[in-house]
């Protein structure tokens, strides 16, 4: 019999669900929630109930993309955390509504772990012709060991992983995640949210060199942004004060090519911060593969990076295709499966969590 396994994620403000049919994944519909863009950031409350419309229609979808009928399901996997609390309720309680209803198993999964798990997405035939960005895209799956540097809106990661089912926190933020020094910084410049796909497209036509930025002094493989935000945040404000302005847009009419100047220097700034510890963790701890993983692992001088460090110091180096960088069930459907091969099922009554590590 097929093992078919939809999936559910939930846990911030895209809505998505996945089918995977012996692994093969075969739908991925993801419905994204436009409400929070006037609002420069995720606004929680609007956030679940947005789910609340979206679940239904995207849950049907994903079914039909796959030609998969309910009852043919052998289990449900959802996103149980961490997220937004409000969000994630919508998911967890639509998988466990489901999973009672057809009387098949339950799966939780990690967010942070189903983004790892995006390099072992096997996209089917079928799937890839629905899909032309992945068509010709080679899609390379890390050996283990490898590490994978995690970089989301809400987690600056390196991780190590050993194994689907082991894997161990090296290092981390002690502060902003790099996604949340992207965006709040994008916001400071007037740019739109989510504001690190426009600092990727401005960087790209910018200069690094012009605004050197604060970079932290963090021991061992931690990360923080904080400190970089606030110099971000002082540079534009002594330059408003040198030229007697009080907008961002009235400054932009002084200096040519202001904010793809500040975009560049400040993406250069991130990216050397992320790769020192990534360079340091690899050579301490002796492992050559090196994955990237979340929703800034779409950062294209990020991607070009990471590859160049690889190229220089022989390792290897995994990118994940840009559709499964941002959230999406496809990653969860991917982790749901290997712990649906393990028996590793979770009881009805488990509830979803905010804040948790690997
Ligand atoms: O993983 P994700 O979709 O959501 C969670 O945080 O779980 O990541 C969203 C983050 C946002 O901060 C967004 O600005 C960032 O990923 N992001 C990017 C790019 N695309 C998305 N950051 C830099 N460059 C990009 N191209």
């Amino acid at each position: 019999m097929d093992t078919i396994i939809l999936a559910i994620e939930s846990s911030c403000d895209d809505t998505s669900a996945a089918v995977i049919k012996d692994g093969l994944l075969m739908s991925n519909v993801i419905a994204s929630q436009k409400v929070h863009e006037e609002f420069g950031g995720v606004v929680p409350e609007l956030a679940s109930r947005a789910h609340q419309q979206n679940i239904m229609p995207v849950v049907d979808a994903a079914l039909k993309h796959a030609g998969v009928d309910k009852s043919e399901l052998s289990a449900i996997a959802f996103t149980r955390g961490p997220g937004l609390l409000g969000s994630l309720l919508v998911g967890t309680s639509f998988a466990k509504g489901l999973a009672l209803s057809l009387h098949i198993p339950l799966v939780e999964v990690n967010h942070l772990q189903g983004h790892i798990m995006a390099h072992f997405v096997e996209p089917s035939p079928e799937y890839i012709a629905t899909n032309p960005k992945l068509q010709g895209v080679e899609i390379r799956h890390p050996q283990f060991p490898f590490l994978c540097l995690l970089v989301s809106g809400g987690n600056s990661q390196i991780v190590k992983v050993e194994a689907y089912n082991k894997m161990e926190i090296i290092g981390q933020t002690i502060d902003d995640a790099a996604g949340e020094a992207f965006d709040k910084c994008a916001k400071v410049m007037g740019l739109p949210y989510p504001g690190g796909p426009w600092i990727d497209k401005l960087a790209k036509v910018g200069n690094p060199a012009v605004y050197p930025f604060a970079k932290p002094n963090i021991a061992g493989y931690d990360y923080s942004f904080s400190g970089l935000k606030t110099s971000f945040l002082y540079t534009l404000r002594d330059l408003m004060k040198a030229h007697n302005v009080d907008t961002v847009d009235a400054l932009a009419e002084q200096i040519p090519n202001l904010r793809e100047d500040l975009c560049a220097s400040l993406q250069t700034t991130i990216i050397d911060i992320l790769l020192r510890k990534v360079k340091k963790a690899a050579n301490d701890l002796h492992i050559t593969r090196i994955a990237v993983a979340g929703g800034v692992s779409a950062n294209s001088g990020l991607r070009d990076a990471i590859v160049d460090m690889c190229r220089r110091q022989h390792w290897e180096a995994f990118i994940p295709p840009f559709s499964f960088t941002t959230d999406n069930a496809a990653m969860i459907a991917q982790a749901g499966y290997y712990k649906f091969l393990d028996s590793d099922f979770c009881p009805i009554d488990a509830a979803p969590y905010a804040k948790t590590t690997i």
